[in-house]
């Protein structure tokens, strides 16, 4: 903010929760930046509005699904986005996850709190072991390697999907399968993919169907990537073992959405980058994005480096 501030004038959206459409179209007219959260939808309309002074969309996330990239790029707008600095905080989450979901930390957590731990048991609240078994990781870039990095050492074999052929780093033993082998094999599935036309829908009835019953899925990528009715189901029916959502449709989940009635279904609010130090380094890099592409300087983090071509 500091940076901003001392830069430009700048019309900052005061609330905690995100503006409307409405509210974004009343405030951009005539602005040369845009500096959005993923909570913002920012269309071609929305840039329109903004006029042809419109020089550059710094979003504050990596993933940018949240902006019309391809209506950016058509207008001669740099998209910026934060890639890197949030790749450890979002493994160490997407981890975190895996082992709570697995091992039913929560649930186990939630019974202690309401009276249920009458005695050690030697069947009492069983879950999967790390050691020996199989990861599958579905989307190998950056994230989706931190995390591989993680496995190695719980001593778990690593499997990888990605429509790229992916040479996994040294020191990393990681096998790249087709998705089929990937779900038929895993018995943890970490999601690691940009959200877009052929992700959206990824986690269906049929690809759950194709899961061990023992398997573990683990989202730390976006929420539309898994068809939430059939996860639903699924984790209903024990179809599959249990699941762990750091990202959901909609954000925030409503407190009264089945998913939230399943023990075997953790849910968090999109945290995975929510760390003191990633979030200071997010910040700096979207300011500078934001202050670049004022000066008509090229976007350190530029997403559609297309619109310097032209
Ligand atoms: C968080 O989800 C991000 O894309 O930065």
């Amino acid at each position: 903010m500091k940076l901003i501030q001392d830069f430009c004038d700048a019309d900052i959206w005061p609330d905690e929760l995100p503006p409307s459409r409405q509210a974004i179209l009343a405030h951009i007219g005539g602005m040369d930046g845009l500096l959005c959260l993923l909570t913002d939808q920012i269309d071609g309309g929305i840039m329109d509005a903004a006029g042809p002074e419109l020089k550059v969309i710094s979003s504050f996330s990596v993933g940018i699904d949240n902006v019309d990239v391809a209506a950016a790029s058509a207008r001669g707008i740099p998209v910026g986005n934060t890639p890197g600095v949030l790749t450890d905080a979002t493994a160490d989450m997407a981890f975190a996850l895996l082992l709570a979901a697995g091992r039913r930390i929560v649930e186990g957590a939630q019974g202690v709190r309401m009276g249920r731990w009458k005695t050690w048991g030697p069947a009492f609240m069983l879950g999967a072991d790390l050691a020996g078994a199989t990861l599958g990781i579905v989307g190998f870039g950056r994230i989706g390697r931190a995390v591989a990095r993680r496995a190695g050492g719980f001593g778990m074999r690593i499997i990888f999907s990605d429509p790229s052929q992916v040479i996994p780093e040294p020191g990393v033993n990681a096998t790249q399968v087709d998705l089929d082998t990937l779900l038929r094999e895993a018995d943890f599935i970490s999601l690691h993919t940009p959200l877009t036309d052929e992700t959206r829908g990824l986690i269906n009835a049929d690809t759950l169907g194709r899961m061990k019953p023992t398997a573990v899925l683990v989202n730390t990528s976006r929420g539309p990537v898994v068809d939430q009715q059939a996860l639903y189901e699924a984790l209903f029916s024990k179809r599959i073992f249990a699941a762990a959502l750091d990202v959901t449709v909609p954000e925030p989940l409503p407190v009264d959405h089945p998913l939230l009635t399943l023990e075997n279904c953790l849910i968090v609010p999109h945290i995975a980058s929510a760390s003191w130090r990633t979030r200071e380094r997010m910040s700096l890099m979207a300011a500078e994005n934001l202050i670049a592409g004022l000066k008509g300087e090229r976007l350190p983090n530029c997403v559609n480096p297309e619109v310097y071509k032209k």
